[in-house]
């Protein structure tokens, strides 16, 4: 009998530790730590790198690149994660993947893919730079029925004939959306509307002379607070904003979000998520700390930033908490 009894404990034991193992136990989060590994519900590092967010009804979708190390080197794959609280993720897998478009060599690139959903067609349209040697410079398309894929690979191009190399989205309060994009030839770079149905780039709001990349734009307050990082490749730098009333400016000078010897606590930024809750309406940091030799690792810097009357500032990382209904966030210091 006693025997039975030793069996069946041995048996819950080694079950629970099974569970654990597989991640059924994972437990809920309620706090991001910026910087560190972000498992998503089943206990894998997130691969959303040089990522954007949208949400639709009351999912968030997480889209970036997904540059996990036992991926076949050939192609070149954009992930989805979906949330309901942007604490706790859950990979929606591999949305698009890509092999070589047509004549480019073997080393080219996908980077900052950015998803906008079309609300006229249903459509969803992913935009990402498409690169050979970071000399190539242009914009790739490619469509969904579904925001989580698959996704289907529609052409490359120079938006309005100009070199793009990193690129931002921006939706903006009536609906219409814009690309930013860095064109280095004209010294800055770009803001430019979309068509209707997203399928196109179709006119220049601002060629904002700075040179920035990682460009990103979030309104408040009737303000237009544009943020992007130095162009120093994979290493950080300190990333600067400038604001206007009008996506055509004037620009204001760009400032620091940061004291600048931290180099934006190692991060470059990618976005800026405006969540409009019950109670307050919160912006988010999103920045990269790439891993240049171990991109699979490359973390994500979040924090809610501090905005207002023109300003911009990113606090110094620590753990924190969203409500996402109310909007409120708690930095636990
Ligand atoms: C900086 C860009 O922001 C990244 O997206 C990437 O293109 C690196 N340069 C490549 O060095």
């Amino acid at each position: 009998m006693q025997h039975i009894l030793i069996n069946k404990r041995r048996i819950i034991l080694m079950l629970f530790l099974a569970f654990s193992m597989t991640g059924l136990f994972a437990q809920k989060k309620n706090v991001i730590h910026p910087g560190e590994v972000w498992p998503d519900k089943d206990g894998e590092h997130i691969q959303a790198h040089g990522g954007a967010i949208f949400k639709i009804k009351n999912t968030y979708y997480w889209y970036g690149t997904e540059r996990s190390k036992e991926l076949d080197p050939d192609s070149r794959y954009v992930a989805c994660y979906s949330s309901k609280d942007l604490m706790n993720w859950k990979n929606r897998g591999i949305v698009f993947q890509m092999s070589n478009p047509d004549t480019l060599a073997n080393n080219w690139v996908l980077e900052r893919p950015k998803v906008f959903y079309n609300q006229k067609t249903k459509k969803y349209v992913m935009y990402f730079h498409v690169d050979v040697n970071y000399k190539l410079a242009q914009v790739g398309i490619a469509v969904s029925d579904k925001a989580t894929g698959p996704f289907k690979y529609v052409r490359r191009f120079h938006p309005l004939g100009y070199e793009s190399r990193d690129i931002g989205q921006f939706i903006d309060e009536d609906g219409k959306a814009y690309l930013i994009f860095e064109d280095r030839p004209s010294g800055g770079f770009r803001i430019a509307k979309l068509t209707e149905d997203f399928m196109d780039v179709e006119k220049n709001m601002s060629l904002v002379k700075a040179r920035i990349e990682g460009g990103t734009i979030v309104k408040n307050d009737g303000l237009y607070y544009c943020l992007g990082s130095g162009l120093t490749g994979w290493n950080p730098n300190p990333n600067q904003y400038a604001t206007a009333t009008s996506l055509e400016g004037p620009w204001s000078e760009f400032k620091n979000i940061a004291p600048p010897e931290v180099n934006t606590y190692s991060s470059q930024s990618t976005f800026l998520l405006k969540i409009i809750g019950s109670e307050k309406t919160s912006v988010i940091f999103m920045g990269d700390i790439w891993k240049p030799d171990a991109q699979w690792d490359s973390r994500y810097l979040w924090m809610p930033m501090e905005i207002g009357d023109g300003k911009l500032w990113l606090p110094e990382p620590a753990p924190w908490t969203i409500n996402v209904k109310t909007g409120e966030t708690k930095i636990l210091k």
